[in-house]
């Protein structure tokens, strides 16, 4: 927490739907800012696919270095139809991750009461862990090429990087995450060591030479693919699960479908010592954009988890008590774009003014 209690945020609506959601979030940002006396200062970036189509720029070195002078990010969405995809996520998202080293992509995956769940019989008490993505190294990192491209001998390698610093302190994050979640104090290791011997190789022995450091949490190992498995089956076995950052991507979007999908589904790109930046996990949703039907749960829930790592604790649980009081209301008749019963803007004020 910052003495001063005024915080400087970076604020990037980006594209599509990106900057209502994002509208919303500060709204929300703003009136438990009044309730709980926290100052900010936003400061508006116009990164994304229009500024790209106008000046070709995605994200100068300059803004670069203007951002990591900020206490947080708060992230609209990347990703414009008339922009060749890779583009934009490569130049602006993931350039902000790597190059502000935010190691951690911290993903909760909780369902809240009244949000529809595809998993029978399942509930808020079975739904509620965390993943904690590393998010700089593994396949992302881009090694590897082409050699004899376009013929039939062609080949095409894409490398995997694990570096013992990088995953060791992935790792010492996660433990020290599920230690102060202080919920089931447990830890799961999700790879692939029956096949991935190097790679997770690495990451199986770093997992077990860190549990002795942290004694109070009992550990597990899970490969992925029944990782994926027990996620639908029995989710309730899971606290905090910890993995790289391909494996991270595939069964967050998995977690956000049984949290009540991409409306609802939040997360952080963290750097514990750095600027960290927060964004709703969904896309930028072009065919709603500027119909006022998006819904911005995941944007707020977004701004709550920043709140959170600011050391704003008793903020973010205001905003996330409103969005369960708004959920437990039934207003809402869906998470879904176009079928809420309210729209964009209601929402932000709804729980603008309960926060
Ligand atoms: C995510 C997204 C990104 C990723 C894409 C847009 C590059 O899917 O944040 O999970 O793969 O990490
Ligand atoms: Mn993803």
């Amino acid at each position: 927490m910052n003495p001063s209690k005024s915080y400087k945020i970076a604020v990037v609506p980006g594209d599509g739907t990106g900057p209502e959601v994002v509208a919303e979030g500060l709204k929300v940002l703003k009136a438990v800012g009044a309730s709980q006396k926290i100052k900010y200062e936003f400061v508006h970036y116009d990164l994304g696919g229009e500024r790209y189509k106008k000046t070709g720029e995605i994200l100068p070195d300059s803004v670069l270095e203007e951002l990591k002078n900020f206490d947080a990010i708060y992230l609209g969405a990347i990703g414009h139809p008339d922009v060749k995809p890779g583009i934009l996520e490569k130049g602006i998202l993931l350039k902000m991750r790597f190059e502000l080293d935010q190691y951690i992509n911290l993903r909760p995956v909780k369902l809240y009461p009244n949000v529809p769940c595809p998993l029978k019989d399942k509930g808020p008490q079975d739904i509620d862990f965390v993943v904690v993505r590393e998010n700089t190294e593994g396949l992302y990192t881009g090694g590897g090429g082409f050699l004899k491209k376009g013929t039939p001998d062609e080949v095409a390698i894409q490398e995997s990087i694990n570096t013992r610093k990088g995953v060791e302190r992935c790792l010492r994050y996660a433990y020290q995450y599920t230690a102060k979640r202080n919920k089931a104090n447990k830890l799961t290791l999700c790879g692939k060591t029956n096949v991935l011997t190097y790679a997770f190789d690495l990451w199986e022995r770093t997992f077990n030479e860190l549990a002795g450091e942290y004694p109070t949490i009992k550990t597990d190992y899970v490969n992925v693919d029944a990782t994926c498995m027990w996620m639908v089956k029995n989710p309730e076995w899971f606290d905090v699960i910890v993995t790289d950052n391909m494996f991270g991507d595939i069964i967050t979007d998995l977690g956000a479908m049984i949290q009540g999908g991409m409306g609802i589904a939040a997360g952080g790109n963290i750097n514990p010592e750095g600027v960290s930046m927060f964004e709703p996990i969904g896309g930028s949703a072009p065919k709603y954009t500027g119909k006022n039907v998006i819904n911005p749960l995941a944007a707020i829930c977004a701004g709550g988890m920043m709140l959170e790592t600011l050391g704003e604790d008793k903020a973010a649980a205001r905003v996330e008590a409103a969005v369960i009081k708004l959920l437990e209301s039934g207003k809402l008749k869906s998470l879904d774009a176009g079928k809420m019963g309210m729209s964009t803007s209601e929402i932000g004020d709804w729980l603008a003014d309960k926060v």
